[in-house]
């Protein structure tokens, strides 16, 4: 017999379990199907952020910068190691057991929220009088029908043309992350977010890295201040970035891989590594969900098709995250998530895309929300830009991590911040006051005056917007 709720949500990502526990929260019944396995076969939700994504990266890139710092960098504060090891199984069950946590913290979530889980794929049945149809198909078969269905399916990694993944030797993010040897040469197509994290974490393990980007710009949507500062930084430490280059034959076997390559110069190269990460790029999940039986339109590349409010052309039927378009990000498929699970409660949320900020967990981490300053020179925009170098800040130098700035840009009239970039320690947590001013259109002068303590990362936030003024104290 068919199971009844107001709202079924494929895909336990952040996507979708966040707007589960919204909607339970506002008094929905709400069941989230999702039909991702641990090692196991007992439940993994969380999808590609928690199991081999956001997560996980995270956990082996605070690793292998403990192994790094205790290597490279102790001694310069009077430490001196002795037999140094690495215990790679160690370090991989320890990201194992953080992957875990999480996944465990989901479905307590779930019991304290009153989400009913179920473990399977889900896949539209049919068009039914109380709404959707929903098969699942688990352990157990399950048919739920639902007023309203959200899908959040995810994405999955973009193989190279003729060379599908194994895991073992051609590797996307997930394979990455569960090597148990440290290659002595590693290979990396595409010097993207998820090539430039992974890239890090067997750099500072001691793999050789190469990577081949076919952009003949170092990250096109950074901005290029940031970009220039940042791939000065990795080329320093030992990355070998390969700007302009084109990958043609790539062969694989048990042993190796071998990539023919021209690069920027059109000069021809046979690049040999031992192992292989391709991300290049992600494609949405739809394979299977059932689209078709029920006319849910996908547009021409894959992408369920939704408007600014995630509605998709079936009424009742949301999309979030990944599948639908805009950045893969899980912060942006959270918010998603939320305001869908509001909108069917009868609220009208607002997202506001322009402030959703970017995150490269490299060191030195890359972060920032907002127009570059080409994006500006392009809309011929008049703006003011304000920098500050971590090396003038007290707290930078006592870390012994002064790599990096902040910038601000501000429109030269207005003063309103319109874009902020930073590249340096915790840029990531940095970015959150840029993205409250932002949210809230104040002023460069706003930052300034605001008390920032002493000593933090934090100031040099505050003196980039005095920069703007021309009135930085410390620089
Ligand atoms: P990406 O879109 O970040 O980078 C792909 C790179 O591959 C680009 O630089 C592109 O020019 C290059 N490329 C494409 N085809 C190529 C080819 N044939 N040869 C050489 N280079 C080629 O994609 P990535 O790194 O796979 O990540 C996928 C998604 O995952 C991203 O959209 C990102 O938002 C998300 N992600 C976010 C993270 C974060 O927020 N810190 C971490 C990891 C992933």
């Amino acid at each position: 017999m068919a199971k009844n709720f107001d709202l079924v949500v494929i895909g336990a990502g952040p996507g979708g379990y966040i707007a589960a526990i919204r909607a339970a929260q506002l008094g929905m019944s709400v069941a989230c199907v999702d039909a991702w396995s641990d090692e196991k076969g007992k439940p993994a939700p969380g999808g590609t952020c928690t199991n081999v994504g956001c997560i996980p990266s995270k956990a082996l890139l605070q690793s292998s910068e403990h192994y790094e710092q205790a290597d490279k960098h102790f001694a310069e504060h009077g430490i001196k190691v002795k037999g140094l090891e690495l215990k790679l199984d160690t370090l991989l069950g320890r990201k194992d057991k953080v992957v875990n946590e999480n996944n465990q913290g989901i479905l307590f979530l779930f019991k304290k929220n009153k989400v009913t889980f179920f473990h399977g794929k889900a896949a539209f049945n049919a068009k039914v009088d109380a709404g959707w149809s929903i098969k699942v198909n688990g352990k157990e078969a399950e048919e739920l029908v639902a007023k309203h269905v959200v899908v959040a399916t995810g994405s999955s990694a973009r193989s190279f043309p003729n060379l599908p993944f194994d895991e073992k030797t051609v590797l996307s993010n997930d394979g990455a992350l569960r090597l148990t040897e440290v290659p002595k040469k590693l290979g990396v197509i595409g010097a993207g977010v998820i090539g430039l994290e992974l890239g890090s974490v067997w750099r500072r393990l001691g793999a050789e890295v190469t990577i081949l980007e076919g952009a003949p710009e170092f990250l096109a949507a950074a901005d290029r201040d940031v970009a220039k500062e940042a791939l000065s930084a990795l080329t320093k430490q030992g990355l070998e970035i390969k700007l302009g280059a084109k990958v043609g034959e790539v062969k694989a076997s048990g042993k190796g891989v071998s990539v023919a390559y021209k690069d920027s110069a059109d000069k021809e190269h046979n690049a040999e590594f031992d192992k292989l990460i391709v991300s290049i790029g992600r494609v949405p999940n739809t394979d299977g969900l059932g689209a078709e039986t029920v006319g849910l339109k996908l547009d021409e590349r894959g992408f369920v098709e939704v408007d600014d409010d995630c509605r998709t052309n079936l009424p009742n039927v949301w999309a979030v995250g990944d599948v639908v378009r805009g950045p893969m990000l899980a912060h942006k498929a959270e918010d998603e998530g939320v305001a869908v699970a509001e909108r069917i409660s009868g609220q009208q949320p607002h997202i506001n895309f322009d402030t959703i900020p970017w995150v490269i967990y490299t060191s030195p981490e890359m972060a920032w929300v907002g127009k570059t300053e080409q994006d500006l020179k392009k809309e011929g925009r008049d703006y003011r830009m304000g920098k500050f170098p971590f090396m003038a800040n007290g707290r930078a130098r006592a870390l012994g991590d002064t790599t990096g700035f902040v910038k601000i840009l501000a429109d030269a009239k207005t003063d309103e911040v319109l874009g902020v970039h930073i590249v340096g320690p915790t840029a990531s947590e940095l970015i959150a006051e840029a993205v409250v001013i932002m949210e809230f259109r104040g002023a460069a002068e706003d930052i300034a005056r605001i008390c920032h303590a002493h000593p933090t990362l934090s100031e040099a936030m505050k003196e980039a917007a005095l920069a703007v003024d021309k009135r930085a104290l410390n620089f």
